[in-house]
């Protein structure tokens, strides 16, 4: 197997049948060798940096009815919250204040924010921003929007394709979805210009280590500047209530897999791997990862994001609680900075 690890530091890429013989053969002795070289790889690119996004949740109101997450139009048990422009750039400018040079827009599908809205939002900071970046994560758009919210000044978008399997999606999601949608989107932002993230969640239900393979071949193919994995996380408003979450040890596995397989690749240690384990962002860090993304969104409206049950919003995940952030990253020999850690790969625009 160790031989699998090595050809694909070598190549950035296995064949399907070499995934799932890579994911299937794995062990924790396995686990430790993919690990130190997914941390070589990255110390070679990043040294021991890790980059800081500005998470805020501005708004849980989602159109649409993923069966997995918490924040889904039907569930009636969340209060549903959207923040003002003024309180979103507060924010930013709490953000900015604490060494924030990322802020990263993340909301659920919600139709009054127009694009106008959206427009005027994103002018907004970045008029009082120049130097930092903006990232949107609000879902599927129309191409002509995206571009007009690249041209107000958004340079990263993040999207993650959840499965790239099209009977394992249909499994995720109603009807009115549609992977190849999704796939149209992430295409469209990454000719428009933008960085570009995707990503999954490990141990959806339903999901094989065949998906798996398939997730990681279509992420190859796509080669996003930004890849998200965390594990799913059942909620208890949701249809997939009962099921069982995914484990802290086919994440790690797979972020590993990740770093050797898109080298450059900036890649959180998300919020859902420290919500499964209190040490999660320090071994996602150790399997690779080099990106954290505290959350900036006003203490209110935290527990109201609710995309999984018990998600962590306080402590170390919280951006006032970044002493102790720099502190954990310390402890493993890790350096949080301040810098806006751009992709080191191209944009479409960039190679223009
Ligand atoms: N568990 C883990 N992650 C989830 N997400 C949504 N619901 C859950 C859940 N129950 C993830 C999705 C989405 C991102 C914003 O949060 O992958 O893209």
């Amino acid at each position: 197997m160790k031989d699998l690890i090595l050809k694909l530091e070598k190549e950035n890429k296995l064949t399907k049948e070499e995934w799932i013989r890579l994911i299937d053969g794995r062990t924790p002795e396995l686990a430790e060798f993919l690990f130190e070289r997914a941390r070589e790889v990255r110390h070679a690119y990043y040294g021991k940096d890790v980059y800081i996004r500005g998470l805020i949740e501005f708004t849980n109101y989602c159109k649409n009815d993923c069966y997995y997450c918490g924040i889904r139009k039907s569930n009636h048990c969340v209060s549903r919250y959207r923040l003002t422009e003024e309180e979103i750039l507060s924010c930013c400018r709490n953000g900015y204040a604490l060494g924030f040079r990322t802020f990263v827009l993340q909301g659920g599908e919600d139709l009054w924010f127009t694009r106008e809205r959206m427009t005027a939002l994103i002018r907004s900071i970045r008029e009082e921003f120049p130097d930092c970046a903006i990232t949107l994560s609000v879902g599927e758009r129309e191409k002509d929007e995206y571009q007009e919210y690249f041209d107000a000044g958004a340079n990263r978008f993040l999207l993650r394709h959840e499965t790239a399997n099209d009977a394992h999606y249909r499994y995720l999601h109603p009807e009115e979805l549609s992977l190849q949608h999704r796939k149209d989107c992430l295409w469209n932002l990454r000719h428009i210009g933008y960085q570009v993230g995707s990503g999954i969640m490990v141990g959806s239900p339903g999901q094989k280590t065949e998906h798996l393979a398939e997730d990681l071949l279509f992420l190859q193919e796509l080669q996003p500047h930004m890849v998200g994995i965390g594990p799913f996380i059942p909620h208890k408003d949701t249809p997939f209530r009962e099921e069982k979450a995914g484990t802290l040890e086919l994440t790690l596995f797979l972020l590993g897999c990740v770093r050797l397989m898109l080298p450059k690749v900036l890649m959180p240690a998300t919020t859902a791997l420290s919500t499964i384990h209190p040490d999660g962002r320090k071994m996602g860090i150790l399997a690779g990862a080099n990106v954290v993304m505290p959350n900036l969104s006003p203490q209110e409206n935290r527990k109201l994001y609710s995309l999984y049950d018990n998600k962590r919003c306080m402590g170390d995940e919280a951006a006032e609680g970044l002493a102790l952030l720099k502190t954990e990253m310390e402890e493993i020999g890790y350096k949080i900075v301040s810098a806006r850690g751009d992709a080191l790969l191209e944009t479409e625009e960039g190679k223009a």
